[in-house]
């Protein structure tokens, strides 16, 4: 058949939307170098614990020094491979990233970078956006605003992006993604690939977190448009979109808010990510994760033991066109609500409880 022109979805390399239920192999993952920003907690960490058990050597950049240093220490005493590193950077420190990916690449056995995640992130603190001076009457000019978390989640990414795409560029040997896309993937193949963490706050609004939600608006953005012109170098881009979940980037407040609703767990997201890392045939895809539900083919929540519809916890958000984004949008916040609906005043003074034991147990390690 003739190839269309106009074919955006062919011309950028994308893949086929992609199918949860199909297995992969995290295996796949084996022998690849892969940089991960933040990588100390969290999805980073979890990042770096599976994919280093499954054979990849995985070097972490973060700020948290002591809990990063230990991670590592405990890949290389359990798997025995000495190629994971711990290197301090700031990712909104320009120098400091190059640093991180310079010494990653001497550090390399194979001497380039197979893949990069673009995960460090804060939320958004105090003062908020919208906050008004309590000495506002006293005040000549408005204060300059501090954009701390502009600077981590939208500067350090895209110092992280513009990073990747130098580096992974110039990695040796390298398949290139689009002569790639119909070969079934295997362990030690060289790769180009750089996966960017987004947020449902990508797709919609969080009152309150302007520039967090700002922030992730902009990571859409930088996807959408990197990964129409990246195959020019080979380099596949793909995107996590996680709805809230159970790390320590959610503060008490922030649990207290969320109360009633349903939280995503990790795993699931270090499930979708591995998926992504490890199946190179999958080219300028974005998945979302949330919390597990099952919902019929109109998006309006099941029983979970019903034999209808889909469960899963993650879902392709088809984040490939304006309409596509909305429309996905609107099912899943719907989706989602009802789930809070269905939890009612149980789930929500269930996760009260949980909420305000949250310090207790951080502070038992748990
Ligand atoms: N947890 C959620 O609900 C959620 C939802 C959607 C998206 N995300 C995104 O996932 C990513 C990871 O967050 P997490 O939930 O694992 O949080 P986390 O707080 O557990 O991990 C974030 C990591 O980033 C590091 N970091 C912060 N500032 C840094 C800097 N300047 N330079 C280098 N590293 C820095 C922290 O030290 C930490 O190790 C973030 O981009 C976050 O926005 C999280």
């Amino acid at each position: 058949m003739a190839k269309d022109p106009n074919n955006v979805t062919e011309m950028a390399r994308q893949s086929r939307p992609i199918d949860i239920t199909d297995p992969y192999d995290p295996g796949w993952v084996e022998g690849k170098i892969i940089l991960i920003t933040g990588g100390a907690s969290g999805f980073g960490e979890g990042f770096f614990n599976k994919w280093a058990d499954h054979g990849a050597n995985v070097i972490i950049g973060d700020i948290s020094d002591a809990q990063g240093e230990a991670l590592v220490e405990g890949a290389r005493k359990r798997t025995g491979n000495k190629n994971h590193h711990y290197i301090h950077c700031d990712v909104t420190s320009w120098e400091s990233q190059v640093k991180f990916f310079r010494e990653a690449v001497r550090l390399s056995p194979t001497g380039g970078i197979d893949a990069v995640v673009a995960n460090a992130g804060i939320s958004d603190g105090p003062p908020m956006f919208d906050e008004v001076p309590s000495n506002l009457d006293s005040l000549e000019i408005p204060p300059a605003p501090p954009y701390r978390c502009l600077q981590v989640n939208l500067i350090g990414v895209m110092y992280t992006a513009q990073l990747a795409m130098f580096y992974l560029a110039r990695n040796p040997t390298p398949t290139k993604a689009a002569e790639n896309a119909s070969l079934q993937p295997k362990p030690n193949t060289r790769d180009r690939h750089l996966l960017l963490v987004g947020s449902i706050a990508s797709l919609g609004p969080i009152p309150g977190q302007v520039q967090y939600c700002a922030s992730k608006h902009a990571v859409l953005g930088l996807f959408r448009s990197l990964r129409s012109s990246s195959f020019l170098n080979g380099i596949r881009i793909n995107m996590v979109l996680p709805y809230f979940i159970d790390t320590p980037l959610i503060p008490t407040s922030g649990r207290l808010i969320l109360a009633g609703g349903g939280f995503g767990k990790p795993e699931d997201v270090v499930d979708a990510g591995t998926r992504l890392m490890a199946d190179t045939r999958i080219v300028g895809r974005a998945l979302a994760i949330g919390p597990k539900i099952r919902v019929d083919e109109d998006w309006q929540l099941l029983d979970p033991d019903s034999t209808r519809g889909t469960e899963s916890a993650v879902w392709e958000t088809h984040a490939e066109d304006f309409v596509e984004v909305e429309v996905f949008t609107r099912r899943f916040i719907g989706a989602l609500n009802q789930l809070e609906r269905v939890r009612g005043w149980y789930g929500f003074a269930l996760d009260c409880l949980v909420a305000f034991g949250y310090p207790l147990r951080r502070l038992l390690g748990r």
